[in-house]
């Protein structure tokens, strides 16, 4: 029986990339209904909201989507509706796969998964100036903020991640030597999962700088990695690095009820409407996708595919030194499904 799930297209080059991803999928031979949504831009336009209650409706009813790039204004305007429904939804766990798919690139066949805590940390958003002496901004104060059950459950769900995926090690990180309340108390609560895991799963801590320093030296010494929410949005960018940048990035943000599949990358206005745009990177977003509802075969033919067409070089669109077109690679792709 097909699944229902949400697809927001978002802006920019979102529709591109979307419709080349749905196709795709059909092709490799998914399962799928799918209840188009709006949101962004798009949807303020056309609803006048940037995030409207049939999206949220939508999604609370399928308890998936795949949402493309949403615009967000600079300065002035709504806020990120990214932030909006990672907070709705409560989507407490940022998975981010770094795998080389495209060979030549600094480093070979690098598989690694980091797993960030997406709800808590200095990313709450707890902040204000303080002023002195006349200055209204001579100071400002942000506030970190770790609770027991956020550390706990993201460091579980790394757990069940390597289990479920058959990884050898998760690799806590962490600066616990200088925050010794807020990653202290993050790194006590790992070491006390792990013991849960200890048959299995091998665990290890590190101070979050040396783990940078490491991931580029030797990044095959590591497999999973969690941390809080703040270096992992900093990591996860580094370990995009690691296998040839953000065109190749899809993220997942799993939730207790809910989840959400993207692209790292923007709505990319500089290409937009322009039929260039790289599909690769949301198409992967709709493996994790396929993974998740129990379609995991589908998503590793088209993994197989996409890996097969970037392997050979013929049909690469231009951010990765091609000419093809969006619809090019997506009909390459389509070949090498068969
Ligand atoms: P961006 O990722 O949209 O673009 C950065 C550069 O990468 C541009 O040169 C663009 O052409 C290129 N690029 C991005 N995606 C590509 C693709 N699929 N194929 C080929 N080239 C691609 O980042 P930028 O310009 O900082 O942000 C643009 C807008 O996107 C902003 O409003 C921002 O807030 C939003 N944004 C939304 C995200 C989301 O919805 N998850 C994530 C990041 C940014």
């Amino acid at each position: 029986m097909a699944r229902v799930i949400t697809v927001i297209p978002g802006d920019g080059v979102g529709p591109e990339v979307t419709a080349a991803t749905l196709r795709v999928m059909e092709e490799a031979g998914a399962e799928l209904e799918v209840e188009r949504q709006l949101a962004g831009v798009t949807a303020l336009k056309e609803l006048h909201t940037p995030l409207p209650e049939e999206t949220l409706d939508s999604i609370r009813r399928t308890g998936v989507a795949l949402k493309g790039p949403l615009t967000t204004p600079v300065g002035t305007g709504f806020r990120s509706i990214n932030v909006a429904i990672r907070k709705e939804f409560d989507l407490y766990a940022n998975v981010r796969p770094a795998l080389t798919m495209v060979p030549g690139g600094r480093y070979e066949d690098i598989d690694l998964v980091l797993i960030r805590e997406n709800t808590e940390g200095l990313y709450v958003g707890v902040e204000h100036y303080i002023g002195l002496q006349g200055d209204p901004r001579a100071a400002a104060e942000s506030v970190m903020i770790v609770t027991r059950f956020g550390a706990e459950r993201i460091v579980r769900y790394a757990f069940e991640y390597a289990k479920a995926h058959g990884r050898k090690k998760v690799t806590l990180a962490h600066k616990a030597n200088i925050l010794k309340c807020t990653q202290g108390l993050f790194l006590d609560v790992g070491r006390e999962v792990a013991k849960d895991y200890a048959d299995t799963i091998e665990f290890e801590d590190r101070i979050i700088d040396a783990a940078a320093m490491h991931l580029v030296v030797d990044p095959y010494q590591f497999d999973v990695l969690v941390m809080e929410n703040m270096f992992g949005d900093i990591l996860s960018d580094l370990m995009a690095g690691l296998v040839g940048g953000m065109g190749l990035a899809p993220a997942a943000n799993i939730g207790k009820e809910t989840a959400m599949f993207e692209a790292v990358h923007g709505s990319a206005p500089d290409i937009a409407g322009k039929g260039v745009a790289n599909p690769s990177a949301f198409l992967l977003a709709g493996c994790l996708m396929l993974e998740h509802i129990d379609q995991p075969d589908v998503g590793r033919r088209i993994r197989d595919a996409m890996h097969s067409v970037l392997q050979r070089g013929r049909e690469l669109t231009g951010d990765l030194g091609g000419r093809a077109s969006t619809e090019d690679f997506a009909d390459a792709i389509i070949r090498a499904l068969r």
